[in-house]
């Protein structure tokens, strides 16, 4: 796998800082209101394992899974929801969880899913930002390092469905995108 990475963009330990940083944010704002953590199937899992344990208030966890249909390396807009949380969002400070925000296209629709059912507050938590791309106005409210326009893989973000495990966020070599 590792010789599969062209460029290492964020290593281990500027991701654990990134991360301890949002922690201690929500900890802060957070505190006395129970927030309930949606994590965005598959790509949210490593960064989310990561985050709760570094907030120190209470909170709870759910997930969600949706595909959207597009390319290899974008997403379009059309959303398809797989398997909805199965926790009631009713009356909930939510805090939604991914790895990436490129377009904004499927946060901003989950977002509104969950605001529709009820939630009280939706924020949004990204380990990485690729702002040049956004297509919807959507800022995060927890964003923990801002990438160039790359097509990166590692900690939790995939390119078929491969490198979710490296522990850093890096590019593949070019050959390998296909
Ligand atoms: P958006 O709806 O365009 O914001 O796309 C978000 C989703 O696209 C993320 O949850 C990722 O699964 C995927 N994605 C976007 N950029 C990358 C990338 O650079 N590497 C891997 N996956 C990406
Ligand atoms: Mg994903």
């Amino acid at each position: 796998m590792k010789n599969d990475i062209e460029k290492v963009l964020f290593t281990e330990e500027e991701i654990a800082a990134a991360v301890e940083r949002i922690g201690n944010e929500i900890s802060e704002e957070y505190r006395g209101k129970n927030p309930m953590l949606i994590g965005i199937l598959r790509g949210a899992s490593v960064f989310m394992s990561d985050l709760m344990r570094k907030i120190t208030i209470p909170c709870e966890i759910d997930f969600i899974s949706v595909s959207s249909y597009g390319n290899q390396t974008e997403s379009t807009g059309q959303l398809i929801l797989r398997q909805d949380i199965s926790s009631d969002p009713k009356g909930r400070d939510i805090i939604l969880i991914d790895d990436i925000l490129d377009s904004g296209m499927t946060i901003y629709k989950i977002k509104g899913h969950l605001l529709q059912q009820g939630a009280n507050s939706v924020s949004v938590a990204v380990i990485l930002d690729k702002p040049d791309r956004r297509k919807v106005d959507l800022t995060p409210e927890y964003i923990g390092l801002e990438t160039p326009n790359y097509f990166v893989v590692g900690y939790g973000l995939d390119y078929q469905e491969k490198y979710r495990n490296l522990p850093y966020i890096g590019v593949l070599k070019p050959e390998l995108y296909s």
